[in-house]
């Protein structure tokens, strides 16, 4: 039985169309006060997939709430999108590790089961999982939508060292070349940012990231790329997060598409990755 929390609906749905397994029908609401509310009507299996990105405050409730109505049960989590991932670290004296304390929060649940995430950022979170973890990789479905646009002499660049690995994996899937955009300080104010091995002029380049967030980083790296003379330039991230007027700011910054999957459902969510958690369940 498949359960979809309200930010993994679709999803939900695909997953269990090609599984072939049972969706089941549940109800979320908000209170007057703003406090999350979530029923499952469907019995439930002693077995059951929960899935529920946790792109904000209240999906991550709702989140504790679905698993609550399941405990005593085989659960499998799978958290396409795990809200607070940048959090990883202790950066300054007195934060939290958020991610961590999230992953602590869902641990009671997870005794006797297992979880699955979507291109973690940061896979050292995996280990505040107490129970048996995967972080599955999305990238080469990405690398097939990319691979079917007609790119010419394409180059694959990440917009900096973290996503690395990815933009190789995409670039093997793609058979182009690699690079990242290294930033070089040229004053106390000033830094420039360029391929640090490839010459993009002429060259179709798609920049491959784990998720978009403000667009920030992405448009810099357009309106870079573009001064040096890239051609089209595609842009295919895991996570649209798209935050505020990302998506304006990476139109204006004369992208040529925006490619992204499912793990969160926005507009520019076109590449599934239904089919990779369904044979990470089946393998289970
Ligand atoms: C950073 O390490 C991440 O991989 C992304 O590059 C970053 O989170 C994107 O954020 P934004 O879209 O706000 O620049």
């Amino acid at each position: 039985m498949i359960i979809g929390g309200p930010a993994s609906q679709l999803l939900a749905g695909r997953v269990a169309a090609i599984l072939g397994e049972t969706l089941a029908l549940c109800d979320y609401k908000t209170f007057p006060d703003g406090e999350s509310y979530s029923q499952i009507s469907t019995p439930l299996d002693d077995e059951v997939v929960i899935i529920q990105s946790t792109p904000t405050n209240q999906d991550l409730v709702y989140l504790l709430q679905l698993l609550d109505v399941c405990q005593g049960r085989k659960i499998s989590l799978v958290i396409p999108y795990f809200g607070y991932a940048r959090q990883d670290k202790i950066f300054k004296p007195g934060e939290p590790m958020t991610a961590r304390a999230v992953a602590r929060a869902l641990n009671p649940f997870l005794e006797s089961g297992r979880v699955a995430l979507v291109n973690i950022h940061a896979p050292s979170i995996m280990a505040h999982f107490r129970c048996p973890s995967e972080n599955l990789d999305a990238t080469p479905l990405l690398a097939e939508k990319v691979g079917s646009m007609g790119l010419k002499d394409a180059v694959v660049i990440s917009p900096d060292k973290g996503a690395v690995a990815m933009a190789r994996t995409a670039a093997t899937c793609l058979g182009a070349d690699c690079d990242y955009l290294q930033k070089t300080r040229l004053s106390g104010t000033e830094v420039s940012m360029a391929p640090k091995e490839v010459n993009v002029k002429g060259r179709d380049v798609v920049i491959f990231d784990d998720m978009i967030a403000t667009g920030g980083t992405m448009a810099t790296a357009i309106t870079l790329l573009r001064q040096q003379g890239a051609n089209r330039v595609y842009l295919a991230a895991v996570h649209p997060v798209l935050t505020g007027s990302a998506v304006l700011k990476l139109y204006r910054s004369g992208v040529e598409v925006v490619l992204a999957t499912d793990t969160l459902d926005k507009g520019v969510s076109t590449v599934s990755v239904a089919p990779l958690i369904a044979k990470a369940l089946r393998a289970q």
